[in-house]
C-alpha cells in the first residue's frame, strides 16, 4: 500500500478517476491540494473522501496605483518580489501538508501554478503530471485546441515526470488520440484517454514504491 497525493486547480475528473484507480488497487488518495477556493474538484474530494487542503497564493494587490515611472517600476519590482514569496510561502505549506499526509506519489492533475526549482528537487523521482498533447509538442495552456487548429491528424496524451521546465520532464508514456470531426468530440476523447493512461502509470509506480518499502 502507498499514499497518492493529488494536486489540482480545476474540474478534477483526472483526480477522481487516479482516486479511483489507485484505491482499486490497494493504495490510499491521502490528500487533496487545491489553489482555487470554489473549484469543482473540492467537491468531488468530499465526495470521495478525501482529505483536502486549500492553499492560498494570493495577497493584497498592489497594481493599479497612479504615481510616476519610478514608483511604477518600484511597483514592478515589489509586485514580482510578493509573487515569488507567496509561491515560496504556498509551497511550503504544500510540502508541510504532503509529507503530514505521508504522500509517497504526488500527482499533479490540472494544476495550474508553475512549481519552484526548489519543490521540484524535493519531490523529484515522486512528481508526476498529465499534458494533453504528444510532447514535446505543444506544451502549455490550452494545448487540445492548438493541435486541433494546427490540423493535427494525431493528437495524444503525455504523462510525465516534472523537472523545473515547462512540460519538459522525462516522459513515463504517451497515448495517441485520432482526431475527431468536432474539437469538443477530440476534447472528450483526450480527456478519457488521460484517465485511463495517467491511472495505469500512478498505479503502476504506486505498485513499485509500495514493494520498494517493503523491500526495504
Ligand atoms: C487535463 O486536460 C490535464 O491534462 C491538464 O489539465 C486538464 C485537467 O482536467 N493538465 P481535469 O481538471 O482533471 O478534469
Amino acid at each position: 500500500m502507498a499514499n497518492l497525493a493529488v494536486l489540482a486547480s480545476g474540474n478534477g475528473s483526472n483526480f477522481e478517476a487516479l482516486v479511483k484507480a489507485a484505491r482499486a488497487a490497494g493504495h490510499v488518495a491521502v490528500l487533496l491540494i487545491c489553489d482555487r477556493p470554489g473549484a469543482f474538484v473540492l467537491e468531488r474530494s468530499a465526495r470521495l473522501g478525501v482529505p483536502s487542503v486549500l492553499v492560498s497564493y494570493a495577497s493584497g494587490n498592489r497594481s493599479g496605483r497612479n504615481g510616476d515611472r519610478a514608483r511604477l517600476d518600484g511597483d514592478r519590482v515589489r509586485r514580482d518580489g510578493d509573487i515569488a514569496a507567496r509561491r515560496l510561502a504556498a509551497e511550503m505549506e504544500i510540502t508541510t501538508a504532503l509529507e503530514s499526509a505521508g504522500a509517497d506519489l504526488v500527482a499533479l492533475a490540472g494544476f495550474m501554478r508553475l512549481l519552484s526549482p526548489i519543490f521540484v528537487t524535493r519531490w523529484r523521482g515522486r512528481l508526476i503530471n498529465i499534458h494533453p498533447s504528444l510532447l514535446p509538442a505543444y506544451p502549455g495552456t490550452d494545448a487540445i485546441r492548438r493541435a486541433w487548429e494546427a490540423g493535427e491528424s494525431t493528437l495524444g496524451v503525455t504523462v510525465h515526470y516534472v523537472d523545473e521546465g515547462m512540460d519538459t520532464g522525462p516522459v513515463l508514456a504517451r497515448a495517441e488520440v485520432g482526431r475527431q470531426d468536432r474539437l469538443e468530440a477530440t476534447e472528450q476523447a483526450i480527456h478519457e484517454t488521460e484517465h485511463s493512461l495517467y491511472s495505469r502509470v500512478a498505479v503502476e509506480l504506486l505498485d513499485a514504491l509500495d514493494s520498494e518499502a517493503v523491500s526495504r
